[in-house]
This record gives C-alpha cells, sequence and structure tokens, in this order.
C-alpha cells in the first residue's frame, strides 16, 4: 500500500478506536501501545516513510508528524476526559487545604485621596477647582501678593530658583493673581498643586508638598464668614469632635491673618495646617480690582499635614518614598 494510503487507514483505525474508547486501564494501555508503541501503527509508518524516493519526503515527513501529534493528543484527551468522569486522579490529586493566590488591589495614594475629599467638601458649597503653574515668575508669586523683593516675609519661605526671575512656586497663592487677572468678580475658587520650599527636612516638613488654596472675591465678604467656612471644613473631614483654634498670623497679602491648629492627640501638641486671612486691599489693586467695592477672603491647606493628621502618619517623608507596604493601607 502506498503510504499516502497507510496514513489514512492508521487515521481512520484511530478514529474507530476512538469512539469505542476502553474504560478499563489495562485495554487503554494496549490501545496506547497499538498506535503509539515503538512497534506500534505510527512507528510502522515511519519504517514505510524510510523507503519513499527523497523528493517526496518533506511532504511524507509533515504529514506523518502531523498524524502523531493529533493521535498523541486525541488519546491524551480521551484519558483526562475518563478520569474526570471516573472522578478518581483529578479530584484526590487536589488540595484544597492551599491557600489562594493573592488579589492586589490598586488604590490612590493616601494625598489622593485626601485631596479628592477636600475638593469634593468645596465644590458641595459653591467652589470651582482650577490649576496655576508650578513655575511661576517672581510677580505672580511674591511681588503681586504683597512681598517686594527683600522684603524680610521673603524669608518666610526658602525659594527654589530656576533662573533670577522664575521660581517654582512656594505656595499656591500665585494662582490667586492669575484667578484675578483673567476673571472679574465676583469670584469662588479652591487651587490644589504642588509647591517646593528649600527647607529643612524633617517629621513634619519636605521640599515638596501640597496645598489647596481658597480665594472667594464678593461685595461684602467678613471674616465671620472666613472662619465658618473653614470650621465647616475641618468638621466635615475631621468629625465634629475635632479640636482647633484660630492664631492670630501674619501674610503680606492677607490682613488680618491667622493661622488654624488642629489638636494632634499622639503627639499632645497643636499643628498648623492652613494660614488665612482677609485679602490685603493692595493684592486688589495689583490684579486692578477697586478694594473700595471689591472684598474677599482667602486661604491656603497643607495637604500632607492634614493627612497625616487624619490617618495617624508620624512622618511626612513617607508620602514620597512610594513603599508599597505603606501605600496598601489606605
Ligand atoms: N500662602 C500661605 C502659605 O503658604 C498660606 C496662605 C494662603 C495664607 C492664603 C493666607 C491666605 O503659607
Amino acid at each position: 500500500m502506498p503510504l499516502k494510503d497507510s496514513i489514512e487507514a492508521v487515521r481512520s483505525e484511530f478514529r474507530a478506536a476512538l469512539g469505542s474508547f476502553p474504560d478499563n486501564p489495562q485495554d487503554v494501555e494496549s490501545l496506547r501501545v497499538r498506535f503509539l508503541g515503538r512497534k506500534g501503527a505510527i512507528a510502522k509508518l515511519f519504517a514505510q516513510f524510510a523507503q519513499v524516493p527523497s523528493e517526496e519526503k518533506p511532504r511524507y515527513g509533515q504529514e506523518l508528524n502531523r498524524l502523531k501529534k493529533e493521535i498523541t493528543e486525541q488519546f491524551n484527551t480521551a484519558v483526562a476526559q475518563q478520569q474526570s468522569e471516573s472522578g478518581s486522579a483529578q479530584e484526590t490529586s487536589f488540595d484544597y487545604s492551599l491557600p489562594g493566590y493573592p488579589f492586589r488591589l490598586g488604590k490612590n495614594h493616601p494625598l489622593t485621596q485626601t485631596l479628592d475629599e477636600i475638593k469634593e467638601i468645596f465644590t458641595r458649597i459653591g467652589f470651582s477647582v482650577a490649576y496655576g503653574p508650578e513655575v511661576e515668575d517672581d510677580f505672580h508669586n511674591f511681588q503681586a501678593l504683597n512681598i517686594p523683593e527683600h522684603h524680610p516675609a521673603r524669608d518666610m519661605q526658602d525659594t527654589f530658583f530656576i533662573e533670577k526671575n522664575i521660581v517654582l512656586r512656594t505656595h499656591t497663592s500665585n494662582v490667586q493673581i492669575h484667578l484675578m487677572e483673567e476673571n472679574s468678580p465676583p469670584l469662588r475658587y479652591i487651587v490644589p498643586g504642588r509647591v517646593y520650599r528649600n527647607e529643612a527636612i524633617s517629621f513634619k516638613s519636605y521640599c515638596l508638598f501640597h496645598q489647596i488654596e481658597g480665594l472667594y472675591v464678593d461685595r461684602q465678604v467678613t471674616f465671620t464668614e472666613l472662619k465658618g467656612t473653614l470650621e465647616y471644613f475641618i468638621h466635615q473631614l475631621f468629625g465634629p469632635d475635632a479640636k482647633i483654634r484660630f492664631r492670630p498670623s501674619f501674610f503680606p497679602f492677607t490682613e488680618p491673618s491667622a493661622e488654624v491648629d488642629l489638636w494632634n492627640e499622639e503627639r499632645n501638641q497643636w499643628m498648623e495646617i492652613l494660614g488665612c486671612g482677609m485679602v490685603d486691599p493692595a493684592v486688589f489693586e495689583n490684579v486692578g480690582y477697586d478694594p473700595a467695592e471689591w472684598h474677599g477672603y482667602a486661604f491656603g491647606l497643607g495637604i500632607e499635614r492634614i493627612t497625616m493628621l487624619k490617618y495617624h502618619i508620624q512622618d511626612i517623608r513617607l508620602f514620597y518614598q512610594n513603599d508599597v507596604r505603606f501605600l496598601e493601607q489606605f
């Protein structure tokens, strides 16, 4: 019989055998030997293959290998199916006490979570969200905010310089100026963003951190409204029992000015979380608003400090190390 026909004959013989697949293990084994054994049908085909003329070898070689693969796979599938049906080997070999694979979920960084929560609280009471540049000119970061060159207040914020008059912003207050330059009053915004200071690094200070600036300008704005808004915000974020105090302070761009401290249970001390005040008339003049007509308040929240108090985190540097053992906890 020519090899071509022999191949087809073995193929249909195996098909027939599959159709009545034996369930006794000895018969399964002799079926395997009959087709795949050392002297089985496939081996015989390879012996016959040795005789074909060499120009036909590539074609028949491929055919034969395909048949061998086909029969091996179908045989194995039939055996596996039989075993799972009879419920023997498979089930007893599975150890149900093995621990499962851990299921890892990605999460937002704790600072992002705090930022989102704060944005949510302020947008609920009528603030819009705006953003501004981190690389800023001296005018927007300092001068327009009533901090002239050589003013001692510049020492409050050690500055990273890009060029002579270009800085990494030291606070988000620069965006107060952009907002007022680009919009006419009234306006009510919060401005989240990164700020940079060349400070001595410690558990509560880092060279970069986040603030949310707030700015409200209208015809009649009072300090009482500022105080009420900030108290409302803090109690929304920390709950009704949060202990806070307003402390008189100084900023060149607000008058009067205050800082707000939150009581830190763990350290048994007050922690400063924001600066605020009534927009100084000089600032309104710098952006072309008439200070006789317009009034406003502004505040700047420190996001790292707030997050540390909220989640009992002892060191600001943890936010910037990206250690998953820390991040996983939020
Ligand atoms: N810009 C001030 C700071 O970074 C905070 C502040 C913002 C104070 C707005 C008053 C008004 O410390």
